[in-house]
């Protein structure tokens, strides 16, 4: 071989190394060392190399992931070792009664551990590695036969197309479930509407009809990840002792895993457990159905065996489910507070995420139109956590002979003035004022009383509206004016729950400048911007007062949210409610104008997880006060991350990036040494 070929070719095997180990740490660990113009430099080295010698291209090199000629079917797989599938259980009793029951069967029951797992809902799939080389991927099929889709496969760049580790058996099965994350799922159907394109139904759907695909060039465009779970058919040296080291193995050898795979001891280490990933569902990234708990050594898993396609050792305790079918009966238009028409979509009640659901949002027209939804039609709900209730997909095949079209009203339901839809504004709205529209002043109201805003205790949505329709108040200031007499008229209501009332109506008036500010309900402003310009302007005559150039020196306001003060300022009606409201004796401390607001000027933090003393909006309406900007995603520039439990990639992202974290604890004890109050 001449010189120069010896040297190519000693230059591709380093760079299919360096390709892979680059693969493997943005893929499977999400920690990238080089910058995207970097990879692409390597790999487009590798092309021109491979291009030079079509000779050397072998299947595991990275220039083989791209997708090759769509195929004409799917070869059938008979599995060697069938794929099962799970028993279920729903609680902590039957969970009990599994593990009592195989103690019973086996030999040392007491030297029994159990290894939970989030349960993946995603598509089952098996990978054969012969010599470390990816040889076979297939679906699980009925659990005997399975199709081949080792060309979709190869597209999935967090799955390795060489295993290289020293002690990788001859051959060895990996199995695990392939899924699309919630945010690559959302971004994909953005971009699939924005194109329109035919967006997925759910993550588990779109990953399925990824796989699914003749051409895998399509697959090679979806988000498609996956984390490997259990081993099939192995033989060689390979003798692991328990599902935990399988799990541990497999890591090493550059597959990707689930790092929440943890071993307890007994029922309560598994329902503590079971709590715990129940209440971190929505913070994953990914949908999970349950958890499945797994007897952990293997040489006890083959003494219970397996009955009926299920294994005796495992068993997926599931959650309740969050997709449920109902049947649309009727679509009402609620106004709200600016004016904005809201589709509702009223249901045969069903039970879904844990609660029985009547009413599903469907947000404007275009999702009307984007769904196709019918009066009548069968669909599919999905209620996630506490987002409420929406429309995921409308079965067409159910759709009766006689279901109606549904239309935009040209008037307003509450007060029968038209309804605008302006420019390209996804909204529409009753073109009326508050004055003249009650719905517009019940919301209004309602959003006074909320908590962020005055937090006015007992003082409900039916409460309000009672009070409107009775005439007994039509702005915010008139509830100041409220006789327990007065209250005690109203349906449900005795003298001692107005009493109640009243006396947290005189509470509320101790407030902030920044929640009065939020609870006047100017459009487009929201709690971190009222926070904002409290900090700004320290003073209420002096927003009242500002000019456009001064509204836009705040952060957060440009043209339009000032355009949005100033209207609101301009009128009247909102002066004169203003003022009634001071009278009323609302009241709040004075801000040492610029106390904390320039604190963290030109700093950008980062919010992730869940915090448990105070909401998300609430921690960024503070930080926003202080002068800091509150960013969405983690970057080098990033200065703090605050992050609650559950915090996922962002966390580990600032992790790597060597930012500064700090925990819940230690954001609440920073703020109090600022003199914050929460
Ligand atoms: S272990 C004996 N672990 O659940 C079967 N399965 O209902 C061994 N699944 O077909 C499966 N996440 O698709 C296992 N962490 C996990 C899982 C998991 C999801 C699916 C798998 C299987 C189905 C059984």
């Amino acid at each position: 071989m001449a010189a120069s070929k010896k040297a190519d070719k000693a230059r591709l095997q380093q760079l299919r190394d360096e390709l892979n180990h680059h693969i493997h740490r943005y893929h499977v660990l999400d920690e990238p060392e080089i910058s995207d113009g970097q990879y692409d430099a390597l790999y487009d080295e590798l092309l021109s190399i491979e291009a030079a010698h079509p000779d050397w291209v072998t299947s595991d090199s990275p220039s083989q992931r791209v997708g090759g000629a769509p195929l004409a079917e799917f070869n059938q797989v008979r599995h060697d070792v069938p794929m099962l599938s799970l028993e279920k259980c729903t609680t902590a009793d039957e969970l009990g009664e599994w593990i009592e029951r195989c103690k019973g069967l086996l030999d040392q029951p007491e030297k029994l551990r159990l290894s939970c797992e989030p349960k993946i809902d995603g598509v089952a799939v098996a990978l054969n590695y012969e010599q470390g080389v990816l040889v076979l991927a297939a679906t699980r099929g009925d659990g005997e036969t399975g199709e081949d889709i080792t060309a979709n496969v190869r597209t999935i760049k967090s799955i390795p197309l060489r295993l290289s580790a020293a002690d990788v058996p001859d051959r060895v099965q990996v199995r695990g479930e392939i899924y699309i994350p919630q945010s690559d799922f959302e971004a994909y159907n953005k971009k699939a509407v924005a194109l329109g394109l035919k967006p997925m139904i759910n993550p588990r759907n779109g990953a399925a009809g990824s796989l699914r695909q003749l051409d895998s060039k399509i697959t090679a465009e979806r988000p498609l990840t996956m984390f490997c779970y259990s081993m099939g058919a192995t033989e060689g040296s390979w003798q692991p002792e328990t599902h935990a080291e399988v799990i541990e193995t497999f890591s090493r050898w550059g597959l990707r895993t689930n790092p929440l795979v943890r071993v307890v001891a007994d029922r309560d280490g598994a329902l503590a457990y079971i709590n715990e990933i129940q209440e971190l569902r929505h913070t994953l990234g990914y949908d999970i159905d349950g958890v499945v708990v797994k007897v952990n050594a293997l040489s006890m898993q083959a003494e219970l065996g397996t009955v009926t396609r299920k294994p005796r050792w495992a068993i997926a305790f599931k959650y309740p489910a969050e997709e449920a079918v109902s049947r649309v009966d009727k679509v009402e238009f609620q106004v709200g507070r600016t004016g904005s028409i809201t589709p509702v979509a009223r249901l045969q009640p069903v039970f879904v995420g844990g609660v029985t659901v009547s009413n599903a949002t469907l947000h404007n027209m275009d999702e009307i139109s984007r769904l196709d939804l019918h009066l009548g039609d069968w669909v599919m709900i999905r209620r996630a956590g506490d987002v409420i209730p929406q429309v995921v997909s409308v079965i067409l095949s159910r759709r009766p002979a006689d279901a109606a079209a549904i239309s935009l009203p040209e008037r307003c339901p509450a007060c029968d003035s038209p309804i605008v839809r302006t420019g390209d504004e996804a909204v529409a709205r009753c073109s009326a004022s508050p004055q003249v529209c009650p719905a517009q002043r019940k919301e209004g109201i309602k959003h006074f009383a909320s908590r962020l805003a005055l937090d006015i205790d007992g003082l409900g949505d039916k409460l309000v509206e009672q009070m409107v329709d009775q005439g007994l108040i039509a702005t915010s200031a008139d509830l100041f004016a409220l006789s327990v007499t007065d209250i005690a008229s109203l349906e449900r209501m005795g003298e001692k729950s107005a009493a109640n009332l009243v006396a947290a109506l005189e509470a509320s008036k101790e407030t902030t400048l920044a929640k009065f500010i939020y609870a006047l309900g100017i459009r487009d402003v929201g709690e971190a911007t009222a926070a904002a310009l409290a900090q700004h302007f320290a003073d209420l005559q002096a927003l009242i007062k500002a000019g456009p150039e001064e509204l836009e020196q705040v952060d957060d306001v440009g043209p339009i949210v000032a355009g949005r003060i100033l209207e609101f300022f301009a009128d009247a009606d909102n002066l004169k409610i203003v003022t009634q409201l001071i009278e009323a004796g609302v009241r709040w401390p004075a801000i040492e104008k610029g106390a904390n607001s320039e604190l963290l000027k030109g700093q950008t933090w980062v919010l992730t997880g869940t915090l448990t003393s105070l909401s998300r909006n609430e921690a960024k309406a503070i930080l926003v006060g202080m002068g800091a900007k509150v960013a969405g995603s983690v970057s080098a520039k990033t200065h703090q991350v605050v992050a609650g439990p559950g915090a996922g990639s962002k966390l580990e992202k600032a992790q790597k990036l060597n930012l500064p974290v700090m925990d819940e604890e230690e954001f609440l004890q920073y703020l109090q040494q600022h003199g914050v109050e929460i």
